[in-house]
């Protein structure tokens, strides 16, 4: 039984905005940095929104934390139909709570440490070279895609050799395109739709032969009783996961990790090409010969672009299972929370002059994991955030230190949603060898 202090509001009091739902929907999905910057200057730093579902937006260092110190106890994950189907099933770790999601982090955890991300270090190298040497334009983030998804199948797989992985990579990389347009999008929600679209039968097609080959692959070292490469397939195929779940867990590994990395590599050849001090600074540090894991302007450059830009701007829904008080309101249970690093990364008070790139605010002094938290917090903290600085970091190296890079063309590059992140407009850029 739970007795509300003089102080505690009921949740019906926390802010909202009186604009109509479906317009906030709209708002929400078309252009989501503009919606919540102009909701949070309204309504504070916890108000309602339609985002697109009913939920309460946390955009407070205080409430981040009081959400992150509670486990599946107190907050559960919501029921969603469409990110089951993405995601290939419900066995996928971002999908289940309580001890199966202990028990699935305890399993995958190995794989994204020390010598696995050291075996996957002359592969980023090797694969930015390959996608570089002999171009004269790229468009950015199809060179990071590329990277990131050979840096995630290495790590799944132990090696891209041979067409089966390229088939998989290629087929994963035909089914993210219907996510990444929000009208294709929409025919996950409408079933109705799939009728008048072509793109559904060929992400079908696409989905199955993925799903053949990863099944496959899993049947043949299954029958030579490989289980001991430390690889993410072998860990699974030692636990005795059964397939559909390995299924799973391959495909989110995937979604997870592509665009988030993709599009932070993407934002900081932008800013080095638009800043000249970040650059001078940069280069500087890469051309000491250093280790770049060693390096503290490149770290900082990394940490100031996914501040400014989080690929992860609002996290996944929580749901309160219990009445759980928030600051000073008491949420009924069944109450949706959205922490949202955007409007925290953004916050006057921790960040001076938010809009502007500028790296050196993390030289200068740290942030508590509730100010800076791109990659989440809590039980839920990213499996891989060891392996994306890592790849990030070597990326970024390899790059400029080998090529001069300039943007094709001078335009300002916006930040817009793609599919379910945040991630900066498609843009080209001019390499050539240093
Ligand atoms: C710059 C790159 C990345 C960023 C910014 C990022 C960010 C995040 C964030 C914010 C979460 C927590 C979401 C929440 O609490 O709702 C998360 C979870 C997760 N990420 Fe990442 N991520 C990145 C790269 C990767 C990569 C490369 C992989 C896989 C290879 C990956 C796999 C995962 C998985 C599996 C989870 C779910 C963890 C769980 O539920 O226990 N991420 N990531």
């Amino acid at each position: 039984m739970i007795t509300l202090s003089s102080s505690t509001k009921k949740q019906r009091e926390i802010p909202y905005s009186k604009s109509p739902s479906l317009i906030q929907q709209i708002s929400f999905v078309l252009d989501p940095i503009t919606y919540l910057e102009t909701e949070v200057v309204r309504l504070g730093e916890v108000f309602w929104a339609y985002a697109p579902m009913r939920a309460i937006i946390a955009a407070s260092p205080e409430a981040i934390r009081q959400v992150f110190a509670k486990g599946d106890d107190t907050f559960g994950i919501v029921d969603n139909a469409s990110a089951k189907f993405i995601l290939g099933g419900e066995g996928s770790i971002g999908l289940v709570s309580g001890e199966e999601h202990i028990r699935q982090r305890q399993v995958l955890g190995p794989a994204f440490r020390g010598e696995h991300l050291k075996a996957c270090s002359e592969l980023v190298c090797q694969v930015t070279r390959g996608l570089l040497n002999g171009k004269r334009k790229i468009v950015m983030e199809e060179v990071a895609q590329t990277v990131s998804v050979a840096s995630i199948l290495s790590l799944t797989f132990g090696s891209i050799e041979g067409e089966r992985y390229q088939m998989i990579a290629r087929e994963f990389t035909s089914q993210i395109e219907i996510i990444e347009s929000p009208l294709k999008a929409l025919q996950l929600f409408v079933p109705l739709l799939r009728f008048f679209s072509g793109s559904w039968g060929k992400w079908q097609r696409s989905r199955k032969i993925f799903f053949e080959e990863v099944a496959a692959e899993t049947r043949e070292r299954r029958q030579a009783g490989m289980s001991d490469r430390g690889d993410i397939l072998s860990l699974l195929i030692k636990e005795g996961e059964p397939d559909n779940r390995i299924y799973s867990q391959v495909m989110t590994l995937l979604y997870a990790g592509r665009e988030s990395t993709a599009y932070t590599l993407a934002w900081i050849l932008y800013w080095v090409c638009t800043m000249p001090i970040v650059r001078h600074k940069l280069l500087a540090e890469i051309d000491s010969g250093e280790d770049y894991m060693s390096l503290p302007y490149l770290d900082a450059v990394i940490k100031e672009a996914l501040r400014i830009y989080p690929p992860a701007f609002i996290f996944g829904p929580r749901v309160t299972k219990v009445p759980f008080k928030l600051l000073d309101w008491e949420l009924e249970p069944g109450t949706v929370v959205f922490p949202c690093p955007y409007l925290i990364h953004h916050r006057k008070e921790i960040y001076p002059e938010p809009k502007t790139f500028r790296p050196e605010r993390f030289l200068e002094r740290q942030f508590t994991p509730y100010e800076y938290l791109p990659f989440g917090g809590g039980h839920r903290t990213c499996i891989a955030m060891a392996l994306a600085l890592f790849e990030l970091k070597l990326a970024i190296g390899t790059i400029l230190s080998e090529y001069n890079v300039e943007l094709a063309d001078k335009r300002p590059v916006r930040a817009v949603r793609r599919g379910a992140v945040l991630g900066p407009e498609r843009y080209e850029l001019l390499v050539e060898r240093r």
